[in-house]
């Protein structure tokens, strides 16, 4: 048996048919480019996430960029984020002349600890006289990046306290965690609508997925919501009169279109992926191979909350995870590492000057996890089949 880690051909065959008829209209419209199908979709997304404000921009990475922009974050700047995420966390922030001030990570979630980001903030950084909080190296500490890596909310409480305490801004890296949720003082919130600002990506392979590059930006405030509209559009107001520099970060309407058609079936393939994730869980327990790998965090889990993780990844961690993926892959099953690296051993943040062994939890997680196929048709048997598998290794 082949066991692919994604398989969108069946998500494809039952959304054909309006997929393509949200196609056909928009080549019908002859309206390209931010239009009505943009806006609807911009209205959903609002309202599945309960944000203020969306927009549609042409992917997370721009997402980011844009937000950063629209902060006034750039040169003389830092901002805390993982150093474990995918590349375009750290890179948006150097890329706007800001550097990134990493912080470890907690081995269980994966995600970056709010007790580590105030020690980092109270042992490296210094408050001047002026109230600003300063890197040893002279960056005024700007803003938290939160990432919810994997689909599992960051404990956003903690650090939203700290970024009050501080007077940071929290901007939610959450491309990979659309629709999961956080127990938020006694209410539930969604991943991306709980910091000034957040936003997804809907690369093809996320929980909802475009049929090429797109993304989404959510924040609160009516001003920044204005300013993020012209800055993906050049910074231009009105037209041809740019009085910031933006970029082209415009969504496109075959994008939005699609992306609405199945907005709709978020909520079901997010529990079906759930279902696939208990599964893996009570049968790895069930064989009593929970004492060779980690299993996700099941954080949050009690907390009444429907999407408690929305396993855009199912990640398990082992020690030997490259002999058993090597295993894996003689029987077929298809499996990622994410990330091998962290962002503070990448060639092109030599710069910043970290070193290896900084961030041990970041390392120990590059060397150890494994992403085993997740997807929301995944069937028992397939399952069973990497069960069955990861069993036979370690036998
Ligand atoms: C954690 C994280 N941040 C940012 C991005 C960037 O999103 P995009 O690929 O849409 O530019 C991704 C997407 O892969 C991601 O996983």
């Amino acid at each position: 048996m082949r066991v692919p880690l994604l398989d969108l051909s069946e998500q494809y065959r039952a959304l054909a048919e309006p997929i393509r008829e949200a196609i056909d209209d928009v080549l019908a419209s002859h309206r390209f480019i931010l239009g009505p199908k943009g806006e609807a979709f911009e209205k959903a997304m609002c309202a599945y996430c309960k944000a203020p404000h969306a927009i549609g921009v042409s992917s997370g990475t721009d997402a980011f960029l844009a937000i950063l922009t629209a902060l006034g974050i750039g040169a003389g700047d830092a901002v805390v984020t993982t150093p474990y995420t995918f590349f375009a966390t750290g890179g948006c922030i150097a890329r706007v002349g800001a550097r990134p001030l990493f912080v470890d990570i907690d081995p269980v979630t994966y995600n970056i600890r709010a007790s580590a980001i105030r020690e980092c903030l109270e042992k490296t950084c210094r408050r001047h006289s002026s109230g600003e909080l300063k890197t040893k190296s002279g960056e005024k500490v700007r803003a938290i990046v939160p990432v919810h890596l994997f689909g599992l909310c960051c404990e956003m409480e903690a650090i939203q306290q700290i970024s009050r305490h501080y007077q940071l801004d929290v901007i939610e890296d959450a491309a990979q965690a659309i629709g999961a949720e956080y127990p938020f003082g006694g209410k539930t919130a969604k991943a991306g609508a709980l910091g000034e600002a957040g936003f997804f990506s809907f690369y093809p392979s996320k929980n909802l997925g475009a049929a090429g590059d797109a993304g989404m930006i959510l924040c609160r405030d009516d001003q920044l919501a204005k300013e993020l509209r012209i800055l993906r559009e050049h910074g231009m107001e009105p037209r041809y009169y740019h009085h910031a520099i933006g970029g082209n970060f415009r969504l496109d309407e075959i994008q939005a279109a699609i992306l609405a058609v199945k907005l709709p079936h978020l909520e079901s393939w997010a529990a079906a992926r759930r279902a696939a994730a208990d599964f893996y869980g009570t049968e790895l327990a069930r064989l009593g191979l929970t004492e060779k790998i980690g299993l996700p965090a099941g954080a949050y889990r009690d907390r009444g909350l429907t999407n408690h993780h929305i396993y855009h990844q199912y990640v398990i961690r082992t020690p030997k995870r490259d002999a058993l993926r090597e295993h894996l892959a003689r029987r077929e099953i298809e499996t990622a590492i994410y990330y091998p690296l962290g962002l503070h051993e990448q060639k092109c943040f030599a710069y910043l000057g970290y070193k290896k062994g900084d961030f041990p939890e970041t390392e120990r997680a590059a060397r150890e996890t494994l992403a085993l196929p997740i997807y929301p048709e995944i069937s028992r048997e397939a399952q069973r089949y990497v069960i069955a598998a990861i069993a036979e290794f370690f036998e």
